[in-house]
């Protein structure tokens, strides 16, 4: 078929062409939303699961869904080797300030809207300077330079106007493990707040599957304070149309087995599933995909994700948490205990305990449960032993 109309994205993040299987939470942001018009406001959303189930694109549809209805949105991505807490602050006072701007654009509040404008610059402008040098900022309101303080200030004065909008401003945060811990401790006491006192504001996060436990660590209250979803693989059902609805728009289809081969090969993964769906597309010499294409698209699909997906995660460790990881992957077993993959090295747990926890603060693996540690990306042991085999 024309690779030129190929509509499958492999990609972080990506729009898929079918976006399948989300209803749940779709539908309980929906109705999030739909409350929050009435001023009946509920709990932040936390959506948590492995490397490419589609987290980012979840969270961006719900964002877009926000938006359209009227919220005042904004969203950031937290990163691991964020220069602390001063980057992330400043992008987000000026996040804010460009949605602000927005808002006031759309709904025609400009006094209201530059008032808050000016905090949210203010807020950035807070960055770095402790509470000793507020004298440094003259002509910018409030930032005392502390995080909490200015935070509380900040959505405060959001959530009063919206509120008196009937609508609720909402907070979407990518990579929520990754945050600044002051600065996530700081979200979650303004979170804490809000709900206690009918402000509309919510923060609606997505992460690796350690985020729960990363919020619960963080604040104890964490685990009443939002409704969290663990966002995992495609059912079949799902992952078949992931694969059929957005070829059968185009005029093609799949015979029922190319279409369970691509599927199985899958696992229900979303961003697997855009790899093999992209392959097919591109191999497929007429409009109905057979099974020979099916295997072929299979191989293509493994061979880009060996050059891209996992690579993407693989070069980010260092020579020794590859090792740890090599030792991880053979092992055999998905969710080991640390002792296990410890005297896969030939070492014991406490000797290598600083690796393990530098990649889980990478992301590239985390522990499922005390004691145990698993990856983060789906297939990845297979990679590995793939390439320790070569
Ligand atoms: N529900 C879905 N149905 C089909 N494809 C999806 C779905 N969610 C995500 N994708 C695709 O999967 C890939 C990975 O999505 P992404 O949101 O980046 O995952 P994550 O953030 O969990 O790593 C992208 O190519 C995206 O288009
Ligand atoms: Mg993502």
């Amino acid at each position: 078929m024309d690779p030129a109309l190929n509509p499958f994205k492999p990609g972080s993040g990506l729009r898929p062409p079918a976006l399948e299987g989300r209803t749940r939470q779709r539908e309980e942001f929906d109705l999030l939303v739909v409350r929050s018009k009435r001023r009946n406001y509920d709990r932040g959303m936390v959506l948590s699961g492995l490397r490419g189930v589609g987290k980012t694109t979840l969270l961006n549809n719900l964002a877009e869904h926000a938006e359209r209805q009227g919220w005042l949105t904004i969203g950031i991505e937290a990163r691991p080797n964020d220069s602390g807490i001063a980057a992330v602050r400043a992008k987000l006072g000026n996040e804010l300030a460009l949605s602000l701007r927005r808002f006031s654009r759309t709904h025609r509040l400009r006094k209201a809207m530059d008032e808050l404008i000016a905090l949210a610059k203010g807020f950035t402008l807070g960055v770095g300077l402790g509470p000793a040098n507020v004298e440094l900022r003259i002509d910018q309101p409030a930032a005392s330079g502390d995080i909490d303080i200015d935070l509380e200030e900040l959505v405060e004065a959001i959530s009063a106007v919206m509120k008196k909008q009937g609508t609720a401003f909402g907070l979407f945060i990518d990579e929520m493990q990754d945050l600044d811990g002051d600065l996530l401790g700081a979200l979650l006491a303004v979170q804490h707040r809000a709900s206690q006192r009918e402000w509309p504001f919510f923060l609606i996060g997505a992460g690796l599957p350690s985020l729960p436990s990363v919020l619960a660590d963080t604040r104890s209250y964490a685990e009443r304070q939002f409704s969290y979803s663990t966002i995992g693989p495609l059912s079949p059902t799902d992952a078949a149309d992931a694969l059929a609805i957005p070829v059968r728009e185009h005029g093609g289809a799949f015979t029922t087995d190319a279409l369970d081969i691509l599927v199985e090969a899958s696992g229900g993964y979303p961003y697997f599933l855009q790899e093999f769906g992209k392959a097919i597309w591109n191999i497929a010499a007429s409009s109905t995909f057979d099974t020979d294409d099916a295997h072929l698209a299979v191989e293509d699909g493994r061979r880009a994700l060996d050059g891209g997906f996992f690579p993407s995660r693989w070069t980010r460790a260092t020579d020794r948490e590859r090792r740890y990881m090599r030792a991880l992957a053979l092992t055999g077993e998905s969710n080991p205990r640390s002792g296990r993959v410890a005297a896969e090295m030939g070492l014991t747990t406490t000797s290598v305990s600083d690796i393990r926890d530098s990649a889980i603060k990478k992301g590239l693996i985390w522990a499922p449960e005390h004691g145990r540690i698993s990856f983060t990306v789906p297939g990845m042991a297979d990679f590995i032993r793939r390439q320790s085999t070569e």
